[in-house]
């Protein structure tokens, strides 16, 4: 064994290696699982014990010959890669600039409906888009039938008259969000649901058959008309700023009672009145009101013990105004030269 050991080594020695093709013949030939080196290890297993002192130690300086000759080779055609590669470049030349995605100007507005009204301690609920009658209208008491169904056009996807839940939708509010919330556990509450929803209404540069909400509710003991009222006018000064004002209108939702639509001074002109506004000075943002008692029951809450608000507004027509979009289909084409100018409000 030390004779073909011997001859091995010059074998290893003499290899031809050019390039790393020829190396990689050499590293299956003599290196890898069934080749020569691990072979011959095989072989001196087999040793009587006096040999093996010697033939071991040959056997050692052949692997460490090999690995080392396959080893050096290795590093010099990968240093010639990069040096070839390096060879073309002008290290001095501006960096090619990385594109950058931006946040959907609806998401940015929602992001800071959500950031201001977490500071009150208000957590962020979600519900499904394909909801339930007794979700999207009979727990908010809309009784079948009734005209108030007609204030949303419905897209329906299944009508299910005598099953349990009723006909299967497409949500008109988020206020089915505040129902499935109310269900799922014991007060108090306090979230606000951000979601989209659809209505089978005509499309025009100001509405569009789906669109935007961000639902509010609280429910606790003694929550009065006046936090609803405190509430919002935080909310409307944190996002528009001081000088903004609010008015409250009395209006009809038939799972609020009293009922309200909140206005602000028109961002546009500061109240003065201009084409925006109507000349009226203020624009609508939201509905709201205290929750009716017979929705808390619908949610087996005890309208005795228990009170609570409402809110719901909506988001795409605000983002209209601040960001001054002429039409609110555009927000949806995602044209990149639209979106792109948001990119600075990556916030
Ligand atoms: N869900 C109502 C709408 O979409 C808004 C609303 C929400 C009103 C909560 C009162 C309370 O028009």
């Amino acid at each position: 064994m030390l004779d073909s050991i011997e001859i091995y080594l010059g074998e290893i020695r003499n290899f031809p290696i050019a390039n790393l093709e020829e190396l990689e013949k050499f590293r299956l030939h003599y290196l890898s699982k069934k080749g020569i080196i691990p072979q011959l290890f095989e072989q001196f297993k087999a040793l009587e014990p006096s040999q093996r002192k010697e033939v071991g130690q040959k056997l050692n300086i052949l692997k460490k010959e090999t690995e080392s000759r396959f080893q050096s080779h290795k590093d010099e055609f990968e240093s010639q890669v990069v040096d070839s590669y390096m060879e073309g470049l002008d290290l001095t030349l501006p960096g090619k600039p990385e594109k950058i995605g931006s946040r959907h100007p609806i998401s940015i507005l929602r992001k800071e409906v959500i950031d201001i009204f977490s500071r009150i301690g208000f957590i962020v609920a979600q519900g499904p888009e394909i909801e339930d009658d007794w979700h999207n209208f009979s727990a908010l008491n809309f009784p079948p039938e009734h005209p108030a169904r007609d204030m949303q056009d419905t897209f329906f996807i299944e009508k299910n008259e005598n099953k349990e839940g009723g006909d299967i939708a497409l949500r008109t509010h988020t206020s089915s969000v505040q129902i499935r919330y109310m269900e799922s556990g014991k007060p108090p509450f306090r979230a606000i649901m951000p979601g989209r929803v659809y209505r089978n209404e005509a499309i025009s540069s100001r509405s569009n058959c789906f669109f935007h909400q961000i639902e509010g509710l609280y429910v606790d003991k003694g929550v009065s008309f006046a936090d609803l009222k405190q509430t919002l006018f935080y909310f409307v000064q944190e996002l528009f700023g001081k000088n903004t004002k609010i008015r409250f209108r009395p209006s009809y939702f038939p799972f609020t009672e009293p009922s309200a639509e909140m206005d602000i001074t028109c961002q546009n002109c500061g109240g003065k009145g201009c084409a925006i506004c109507k000349h009226s000075g203020w624009v609508e943002i939201l509905g709201c009101g205290m929750i009716d008692p017979q929705v808390l029951i619908n949610c087996h809450i005890d309208p005795e013990e228990y009170s609570g608000y409402a809110f719901g507004l909506g988001i795409d027509r605000m983002a209209l105004n601040r960001f001054k979009v002429s039409d609110i289909r555009i927000f949806f084409e995602n044209d990149i030269r639209f979106l792109s100018q948001f990119s600075s409000l990556l916030v």
